[in-house]
């Protein structure tokens, strides 16, 4: 979710302003979502590298989250969505990390919908966090370095229970993950729009899923293996 700032500036406005409008935004796509039934949506929310941020623009961004979740929670309870949270999240304050462990106990029995915040995330932290992890269950003897795979890998991500992500969306035109979900995007199919992230709206979230229909996923093989799968409908 990216482009609030320059959103703000091309009013005259102040950064602050572009993330108001940006959450606007959250609850229009996080509504779309749920009604056209994907599975598992993750916001990239707030990054490690935003910590460096001035501090009040951070201190407005805690601000954001935490009226963003309280907000929220009859409306996620509604519509039976499951939020969640991956990330550094030690590193939030006390009142967002205890507001948002409330709303992730709450919700956690709805299943239409999992709402997944990457939250003071880093993609190059998670997947050091997983192989600090495996090492440590080595040592312990419950884990033998013959079964580290891919597959095995994967469980040891933030990410673990939900499937790679098959679409990414980066607004505002920027040309990189910064960051994002470095081992799970492998395959992902990646949709970059110049629309600043407060002016990306419903119609603009359908279009992106409109244009992932079209593309052909081959996952490395080539087109013709791909056919009986698309003529059975599977
Ligand atoms: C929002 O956009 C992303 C967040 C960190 C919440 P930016 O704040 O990065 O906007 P630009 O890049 O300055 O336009
Ligand atoms: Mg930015």
């Amino acid at each position: 979710m990216d482009g609030n700032g320059r959103w703000a500036k091309k009013r005259g406005l102040p950064r602050v302003m572009g993330h108001r409008e940006g959450v606007k935004r959250v609850r229009e796509v996080v509504t779309a979502a749920r009604e056209l039934g994907i599975e598992v949506l993750t916001l990239y929310a707030f990054s490690q590298e935003n910590w460096a941020r001035p501090k009040s623009e951070v201190s407005a961004l805690m601000e954001l989250l935490q009226t963003y979740l309280v907000n929220q929670l009859n409306d996620m309870l509604t519509n039976r969505i499951s939020l969640r949270a991956m990330g550094d999240l030690e590193r939030l304050p006390d009142v967002v990390r205890k507001t948002l462990d409330e709303t992730i106990e709450r919700t956690s029995g709805n299943s239409e919908m999992i709402l997944n915040l990457a939250l003071s995330y880093s993609g190059r932290y998670e997947i050091a966090q997983a192989a600090r992890r495996i090492a440590q269950d080595c040592l312990d003897g419950v884990l033998s370095p013959d079964k580290i795979n891919e597959k095995l890998f994967s469980s040891y991500l933030f990410t673990a229970e939900y499937p790679d992500p098959d679409l990414v969306i980066r607004t505002s035109g920027e040309q990189r993950l910064s960051n994002f979900l470095l081992f799970q995007a492998a395959y992902s199919e990646l949709y970059i729009t110049p629309v600043l992230w407060p002016d990306f709206n419903r119609d603009e979230f359908v279009k992106a899923l409109v244009d992932l229909q079209r593309r052909e996923r081959r996952f490395g093989m080539i087109s013709e293996q791909l056919k009986p799968c698309t003529v059975n409908g599977s």
